[in-house]
């Protein structure tokens, strides 16, 4: 991940600033939703998490805050999401739980803005959620694997090549 695949806009990256603080205001409840959710759809991804669900979802609202906020220099971060990549093998997190996981919390993230989430954003977000599958698709062994993963990140972009 030493460049990112993925360029966001100007547009793009205001989009995704202006959406995140207002989805701040509001983490606590969205991200109880999420996991709430999350479980309910994929009963086999719950018994990897061994911690407090409100703890967990603070820890995640607070990378995607740290990756939001430095768009402009994600090569910075490079290091910490690629840990953090690296972490979710050890927890037992396969390739496969990504897209759904992603979509899901998309939506949750959706719902919680109503009218004010726009295609814009969507397309943001997408982005954004990318940046850390290339993290995740970098651990991974060449051959189909690898193919697998990128194909599973580019459905999160929603893009046809
Ligand atoms: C956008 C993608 C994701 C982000 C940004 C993310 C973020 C995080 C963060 C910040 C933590 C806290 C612990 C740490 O820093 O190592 C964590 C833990 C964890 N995540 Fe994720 N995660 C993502 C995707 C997933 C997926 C797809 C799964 C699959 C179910 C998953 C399962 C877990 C588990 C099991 C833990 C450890 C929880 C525990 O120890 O109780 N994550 N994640």
């Amino acid at each position: 991940m030493s460049t990112s695949l993925i360029q966001l806009s100007p547009e793009e990256k205001a989009a995704v600033k202006e959406v995140w603080v207002q989805l701040l205001v509001h983490k606590k409840e969205w991200g109880l939703r999420f996991y709430e959710r999350l479980f309910a759809l994929y009963p086999h991804m719950q018994h990897l998490f061994k911690g407090n669900m409100e703890h967990q979802g603070q820890k995640l609202v607070n990378v995607l805050t740290l990756i939001i906020s430095k768009l402009d220099k994600i090569h910075n971060i490079r290091e910490e999401v690629k840990a953090l990549a690296e972490r979710h093998k050890q927890y037992n997190v396969k390739p496969e739980y990504y897209l759904p996981f992603i979509n899901l919390l998309l939506s949750v993230l959706a719902e919680a803005m109503g009218d004010k989430w726009t295609e814009t954003t969507d397309q943001a977000m997408r982005k954004v959620m990318f940046i850390m599958m290339e993290a995740v698709i970098e651990h991974m062994s060449s051959g189909s694997d690898y193919q697998q993963a990128v194909e599973n990140a580019k459905q999160v972009l929603k893009v046809a090549s």
